[in-house]
């Protein structure tokens, strides 16, 4: 062990230990945290380069994404470019929406993309996934786009829509109900040259003369369930017959296999050994491993009405996501252990019921409280600091539904706390992440029913030439934690402060209330290598420091 990571070792544990006892004996909780809370920004310990798409996004045709949410028609008296909705389009765009996943989700895995293609009027009505095939789930679905998908947003919307918002598409074929030859047609029909093959004039008889050249491919999707209910084995047999000796018309095609729940390690480790079997080489052909993990409130569900106890159940569920990312990560290199293979999470997100405020067929729209916004601020920590194995990461998902950023219906669309911490992180994006060791008071909660502890602060921080950002997340309900922050290797100019926070735990944005949460800027005292800020209760900050 070398003497810096001893240090690190010792500030990581020890601080916190000792004040988490002295909370416990009951000692003044803000002046006590005070002395007892430190931040060490290494600049001289690298971690790598923050993927951009590490802040990416999810659309699913399920509920009011795609229809309402997104699509509302070129005829709406909804502002729209070309049917998409221009408020949709204006927020997003501030925010860099790296890359986004379409069309599911469960969803992709029942979808024939040539019902989506061509003349509108021709295309046909299908039953939606989300509307007849789940008997259990707590929402009426009642007919409309939402039941009987009319098709309306097939490939050339959604390719629409990502260049209106300058993102990256990353499109989920379907391995459950068609072959593999429809996965290659597609990809033929997005990237073909003009003039090329049939493919490609289907294509330019649309409009679309130039490709697509969509370069981010899913090989289906949670394939242990509604992917196909396959073991990891027949999985991986299946992956490679999928992407076996595609057509590449000169795209630089990234396959990524579809991988397990949450914590499932051993579906990983079967599914790389199996993917192996016939050697390493098959390595070479997938560019990603994509795992999904959600977090949800236990009782009732509701996204706005909760205990404090809840509010830091959740968030110890939403931490979570560290010893995820490292399980599979290990589990990863039994089979490749140099890390060709990156680590995607498309799916994230905490997942509460739908709120009574939107339409029942909407299935789990709501706009989520600040508890929301520190699960999406401590997950993106987690993503950055492991910026050296994961390629991207695609929130669940972007409007109306789960862990949304936005909430549309009609002619009414907000942003939701959430929107906000994706606001404040976007300079992350193709930053170094830099090492950085938190330690304060831990705090007692409950998760699962289980006594745990989790961490009083705890991020992540960036560097872009002499622009360093440390985002911080402070979980506890009540006490502000003042910490010093030690820049290792630096020194800091001048600095300000991005925070997120609200009174009540449960605030959160409504039709009605739109900038209930919404950050505010602050000027803070940060010169020199070493400086003290206070960190508000329940809040998230980005202090975005100049260096000399
Ligand atoms: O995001 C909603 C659903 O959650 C997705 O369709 C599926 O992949 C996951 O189970």
């Amino acid at each position: 062990m070398t003497t810096r990571m001893r240090r690190r070792a010792f500030l990581g544990t020890t601080l916190s230990g000792t004040a988490s006892l002295l909370l416990a004996r009951g000692a003044p909780a803000a002046r006590a945290q005070a002395r007892e809370s430190r931040i060490e920004i290494l600049l001289d310990e690298p971690i790598g380069t923050i993927a951009p798409e590490i802040y990416g996004h999810f659309v699913e045709h399920l509920g009011g994404v795609v229809y309402d949410g997104i699509w509302v028609g070129e005829e709406s008296r909804v502002p729209n470019v070309a049917g998409i909705r221009r408020a949709l389009i204006d927020r997003l765009r501030t925010i860099n929406p790296a890359v986004i996943r379409w069309p599911g989700g469960c969803f992709a895995d029942s979808y024939d993309w040539r019902d989506g293609i061509g003349a509108p009027e021709r295309r046909p009505r299908r039953t939606d996934f989300w509307a007849d095939t789940r008997p259990s789930q707590d929402r009426t679905a009642t007919a409309g786009p939402q039941r009987f998908d009319p098709n309306r947003f097939g490939t050339n919307e959604f390719i629409r829509f990502c260049r209106l918002v300058g993102a990256a598409p990353y499109i989920a074929g379907n391995v459950r109900s068609l072959p593999a030859k429809d996965l290659y047609q597609w990809i033929e029909y997005c990237n073909a040259p003009p003039g090329s093959t049939t493919m490609a004039e289907t294509r330019a008889a649309t409009g679309e003369e130039a490709p697509f050249d969509v370069r981010y491919w899913g090989v289906g999707n949670e394939p242990w369930g509604c992917g196909g209910n396959f073991t990891a084995e027949e999985y991986a047999t299946e992956f490679r017959r999928y992407t076996a000796w595609v057509p590449k018309f000169g795209v630089p095609i990234r396959f990524i296999a579809a991988g397990p729940n949450g914590g499932d390690r051993d579906w990983t480790t079967r599914f790389f050994r199996a993917l192996t079997a016939r050697g390493a080489g098959a390595l070479n052909g997938v560019y990603g491993f994509a795992m999904h993990y959600y977090c949800g409130s236990t009782g009732d569900r509701n996204a706005v009405e909760f205990t404090t106890a809840d509010w830091y159940d959740l968030l110890a569920r939403a931490d979570r996501m560290e010893s995820i990312v490292t399980t599979h990560w290990d589990a990863m290199a039994e089979s490749d252990p140099s890390h060709k293979v990156k680590l995607i999470v498309d799916e994230w997100g905490a997942w509460h019921a739908g709120s009574a405020d939107l339409p029942p067929n909407y299935l789990w729209a709501y706009s989520g409280s600040l508890r929301d916004a520190l699960v999406a601020a401590l997950t993106l920590d987690t993503f950055n600091r492991h910026a050296d194995k994961i390629a991207m990461a695609n929130v669940a998902q972007l409007v109306n539904t789960i862990h949304s950023l936005f909430v549309a219906h009609e002619d009414r669309f907000i942003v939701t706390p959430n929107f906000h911490v994706f606001s404040m992180y976007a300079a992350h994006q193709g930053a170094t992440a830099l090492r950085t060791t938190f330690a304060a008071p831990t705090i007692a909660v409950n998760r699962d029913g289980q006594p745990r502890t989790l961490w009083g602060l705890n991020g992540s921080a960036s560097r872009r030439g002499s622009e360093l950002m440390a985002t911080v997340v402070n979980p506890h309900a009540t006490e502000p934690r003042e910490a010093t922050i030690v820049l290792r290797g630096a020194t800091a100019r001048e600095a300000r402060a991005t925070v997120l926070t609200a009174a009540d735990l449960r605030a959160h944005n409504s039709f009605d209330r739109p900038d209930a949460v919404a950050p505010v800027e602050r000027v803070a005292a940060a010169r020199g290598t070493s400086f003290v800020h206070t960190f508000p209760p329940a809040s998230v900050t980005a202090l975005r420091l100049t260096l000399a």
